[in-house]
């Protein structure tokens, strides 16, 4: 099958974490996408208590309402099994009990109905959003900003990812999720930490800001969240002014951070894309909410001659549409997989990159 071949409908499943999503969507010519259904059933409030994901309860609820998930986003899409052109499961990086699920599901409906199976990079999923979104062709820059990843990558084509910088220790969502759980705010920490800090004063309390400047690539947050925890500590019983003056102190560090990161990982970059390449920032992930940092992004971007691509919210955070976007673009090279494509908890996208500790990036 080529490009050529006409419009591709396939159905996208999604189980990595803690959203059970199903979505339809048709692939209508190369880089042009529709979506005919996007259904999302998230799992927070099962997993609120504990302030994170609890790998056995997302299995279970996954395993409780995929099928109806799947019904619902094929009937909303007025399609049957038999329109579709394949069938797409997200088989990783993710938790494994989830990616079972998804799989299972995926393989036994692409078998009922005779149809290709695509197993599905979450990230390759996300790193393709924008083609779905606004119509943007790799190559181009990404920053990918969740509760499990922080990366930045050259995205040269469907199938081939350059990692640039990548985080040496804790995800930039999951340092929003501990400083919030710190200081006594509900999970997920990232929009309580937003709100709260829109009422702080930034500069009462001092944070570092780990990585600044280096001329290797990553991000390290592991530090700051430290600092977030040493400043409360050392004022004891926190009042509400307290906790949003240190929301606001968390935010701006992680605010210069992301910005110093992607302005090096663009001084990188610039050497890998083609000379005629468009000069593009997309950006995905939970974090990409955040209107602090969204700011902050538009305003590199501007400095340096890039365009600023990212996908509204509800397609930034994890979805069924990406995943089947994802698998139209693979099955329209003809990149199909077998029933036998066992998930990969663990499924970085350019698994040739050396480690991020040590990596020697050079510029
Ligand atoms: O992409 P996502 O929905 O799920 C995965 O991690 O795959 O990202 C969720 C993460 C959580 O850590 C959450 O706290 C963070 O994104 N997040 C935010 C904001 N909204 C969500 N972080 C900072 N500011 C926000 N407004
Ligand atoms: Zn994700």
């Amino acid at each position: 099958m080529n490009a050529d071949d006409g419009p591709l409908v396939v159905l996208g499943i999604e189980t990595s974490c803690d959203e059970t999503a199903a979505a339809v969507v048709v692939r209508e010519e190369p880089a042009k996408g529709r979506i005919l259904s996007n259904v999302v059933r998230s799992q927070i409030d099962e997993h609120s208590p504990y302030g994170g994901v609890v790998p056995e309860i997302a299995a279970r609820a996954h395993v409780e309402c995929l099928d109806a998930l799947v019904e619902a986003a094929l009937k909303e899409a007025g399609v049957g099994l038999r329109d579709l052109s394949g069938i797409a499961a997200t088989a990783g990086p993710g938790l494994n009990g989830g990616l079972v699920v998804g799989l299972v599901t995926g393989k036994a409906l692409a078998l009922a109905a005779n149809r290709p199976f695509l197993a599905i990079n979450h990230l390759e999923a996300h790193a393709l959003t924008v083609g779905l979104t606004d119509g943007i062709p790799p190559p181009y820059l990404m920053l990918l900003v969740s509760g499990g990843h922080t990366q930045t990558l050259v995205v040269e084509d469907v199938g081939r990812y350059t990692r640039i910088g990548t985080t040496v220790d804790d995800a930039i969502g999951e340092a929003f999720d501990k400083t919030a759980k710190l200081l006594g705010l509900p999970y997920p920490g990232g929009p309580e930490v937003e709100r709260a800090a829109l009422r702080g004063d930034p500069a009462r309390f001092p944070l570092p800001r780990p990585m600044l400047g280096r001329t290797e690539p990553h991000f390290s947050l592991a530090g700051l969240k430290t600092a977030v925890r040493q400043r409360a500590e050392a004022v004891g019983t926190l009042t509400g002014r307290d906790v949003a003056d240190l929301c606001a102190a968390f935010e701006a560090a992680v605010c210069d951070i992301v910005i110093d990161r992607v302005s090096r990982a663009m001084d990188l970059a610039e050497g890998k894309l083609p000379p005629n390449a468009l000069r593009c920032l997309t950006v995905a992930g939970g974090v990409a909410a955040n209107k602090r940092i969204s700011g902050a992004l538009a305003t590199l971007v501007a400095r340096r001659g890039y365009r600023l691509a990212v996908p509204p919210p509800s397609l930034c955070t994890d979805n069924g549409a990406m995943i089947a976007w994802a698998g139209a673009e693979r099955l329209a090279r003809g990149m199909v997989d077998g029933l036998d494509f066992a998930a990969k908890p663990r499924w970085p996208l350019d698994p040739g990159a050396p480690a991020a500790i040590g990596a020697g990036v050079k510029a």
